[in-house]
């Protein structure tokens, strides 16, 4: 399932607004009369959530091949419970972070070599590539500066500056590789003006 029509992803840094925008699409997809499903990695399922509890512990000290195995665990759960099971039935599926996270924060943040990411990803989810990517772009310290006031404070947000400028700089380079599937947007704006970026994308692609 190359590029699954229907499958649409948010990615970016913390506080970059992402479930909020998936919210907004959703909402508008809905409007248009489609079926609409909003998801999130990690997470999605009750099995899901336990491991994302795992992972975001801020007590936990976790080896990072031991952090890329559980997100890929709760993925594998995720795609065969939740995703491919709604796409078939032509829902439209909107999830909040996918694989382009894990190689931007496993990959290019914790610095686990590539090709260990693609080799899992092959196994776990091959071909599963959502068709739509929004990168929702912002600068870091300020995406940080609306988590804490939000008070999210879990292992990652407590990671160094350095590490999420790594974060950052991994979605550039992924979406510099694939601009025709990942849509870059400017997230420094308001959630009015972003949005409106996101429908205009829509429009175009999705008549
Ligand atoms: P959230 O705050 O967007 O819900 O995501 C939870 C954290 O998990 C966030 O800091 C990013 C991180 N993450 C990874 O490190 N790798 C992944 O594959 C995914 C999906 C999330």
């Amino acid at each position: 399932m190359p590029g699954v029509k229907g499958f649409i992803s948010f990615e970016g840094i913390e506080g970059s607004g992402k479930s909020t925008q998936a919210k907004l699409l959703a909402e508008v997809l809905r409007g248009r009369r489609h079926q609409v499903l909003t998801t999130f990695e990690p997470g999605g399922t009750r099995i899901g959530q336990k491991i994302r509890t795992l992972l975001l512990e801020p007590q936990n000290h976790m080896d990072p091949i031991t952090e890329l195995l559980l997100y890929y665990a709760s993925r594998a759960q995720h795609v065969r419970e939740v995703i491919y099971p709604a796409l078939l039935k032509n829902t439209v599926v909107i999830t909040d972070r996918f694989t382009d996270s894990t190689v931007a924060y496993q990959g290019y943040a914790r610095g686990l070599d590539l090709s260990i990411i693609t080799a899992l990803n092959d196994i776990v989810v091959p071909d599963m590539k959502p068709f739509l990517t929004f990168l929702l772009d912002m600068d870091v310290e300020e995406g940080l500066r609306r988590n804490r006031h939000a008070q999210k404070e879990d292992r990652f947000e407590l990671e160094n500056i350095e590490f999420h400028n790594r974060v950052r700089k991994g979605f550039l380079s992924i979406a510099s590789e694939d601009p025709e599937r990942i849509k870059v947007i400017d997230a420094s704006r308001s959630t009015e003006e972003v949005s409106k970026d996101i429908n205009k994308v829509i429009e175009e692609l999705w008549r």
